[in-house]
C-alpha cells in the first residue's frame, strides 16, 4: 500500500476525487442520484466534467486556488428525493476516502470542510430527515 499523504497538494486532491467517485456511483444509498443525473459511466464525458470539477473544487477549498468557478450549492436543488440520510452516507464514504489518502493530520481538514459544507447544504436545501 502507498505511504498515506503528510499534507495536502494538487496531485493527492485529484487522488482523493477519483478514488471517491467511483465508491459513490457503487453505492446503494447514493449511487442512484450521481447516477441519474451523470450516467453510469464513471469515463463518460459527463463524469469527466464532474470529476475535473470538484478536483477544482477542493483544490479551491483546500488550497485556496482559485480556478473553480461554480455554485456549489445550486445543481443539488434539482436533485428529486434527496434527504438527510444520503448526505450522512456521502460523508462516511468520503471519510474512509480521506482516511484511504491522508494521514490523520492532514486529513481533518476535509473532514471538518466537507461536515461544514454538508450541513450548510442540508439547511440550505430544507433537508429534514
Ligand atoms: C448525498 C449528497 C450529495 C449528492 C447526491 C450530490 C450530488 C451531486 C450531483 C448529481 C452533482 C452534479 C450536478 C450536475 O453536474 O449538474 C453535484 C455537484 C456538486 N456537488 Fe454534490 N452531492 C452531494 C453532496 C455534496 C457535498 C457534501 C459536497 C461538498 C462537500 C458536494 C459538492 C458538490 C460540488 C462542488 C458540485 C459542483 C457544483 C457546480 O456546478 O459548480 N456535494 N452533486
Amino acid at each position: 500500500m502507498r505511504e498515506k499523504s503528510k499534507s495536502i497538494d494538487d496531485e493527492n486532491i485529484e487522488m482523493l476525487v477519483r478514488t471517491f467517485y467511483p465508491k459513490v456511483i457503487e453505492d446503494k444509498i447514493i449511487g442512484a442520484f450521481f447516477i441519474e443525473k451523470l450516467g453510469s459511466d464513471i469515463r463518460g464525458d459527463a463524469w469527466e466534467e464532474h470529476l475535473v470539477l470538484l478536483t477544482q473544487f477542493w483544490r479551491y477549498v483546500a488550497l485556496y486556488d482559485d480556478t473553480y468557478r461554480g455554485n456549489p450549492l445550486q445543481p443539488h436543488f434539482e436533485i428529486k428525493g434527496l434527504h438527510k440520510k444520503a448526505f450522512v452516507r456521502w460523508l462516511d464514504l468520503f471519510y474512509e476516502t480521506v482516511d484511504s489518502i491522508y494521514d490523520e493530520n492532514a486529513g481533518r481538514l476535509f473532514k471538518e470542510k466537507s461536515q461544514e459544507i454538508a450541513e450548510n447544504f442540508m439547511r440550505r436545501l430544507g433537508l429534514k430527515k
